[in-house]
């Protein structure tokens, strides 16, 4: 049986839905939309399915990890807003779902306000990429699928 695709979640916290709108100064004129058709674009190029779910919800975020499991999906890319600095429930059930992934900010966090130096999801992840816009996403997308164990 031949598998299909491998299929990574593209995971965005709150306030995420604002892109475009909220905050231009700190996180650009690119909607959350234009960033999804992005990433679906450059998954065509290298051979995923890319999903996208976003929620200002932190337990429809973390019910959607636990879908995740059970799908299966491959790998995640999460940009979990400021649950990336308050989450622990968002980080076990990372952990839970034993589901490699990578972290990725629009805005470089080491350049902003003391309480978002820390990630409660860093260590988990493969790696961490931040501070190029939207392009974070795409390096963090790009560096996922290198990552992914082979099938
Ligand atoms: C963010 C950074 C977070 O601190 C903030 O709460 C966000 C967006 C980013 O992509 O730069 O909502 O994750």
């Amino acid at each position: 049986v031949k598998a299909g695709p491998r299929r990574i979640l593209v995971l965005n916290g709150p306030n995420l839905n604002l892109l475009g709108q909220r905050e231009p100064e700190i996180y650009g004129r690119t909607t959350l939309a234009e960033v999804v058709a992005r990433l679906e674009a450059l998954g065509d190029e290298l051979g995923v399915a890319v999903e996208h779910h976003q929620s200002n919800h932190e337990g429809e975020l973390i019910d959607r990890v636990h879908e995740a499991m059970a799908e299966p999906v491959d790998g995640l890319l999460v940009n979990a807003g400021a649950y990336t600095h308050t989450s622990i429930a968002l980080r076990d059930a990372l952990l839970g779902a034993g589901l490699p992934f990578v972290e990725v900010h629009l805005s470089n966090l080491a350049r902003r306000e003391p309480f978002r130096h820390q990630s409660l999801l860093a260590d988990a992840a493969l790696g961490v990429v931040q501070g190029f816009g939207p392009l974070s996403y795409e390096l963090g997308l790009r560096a996922l699928v290198a990552l992914l164990p082979p099938r």
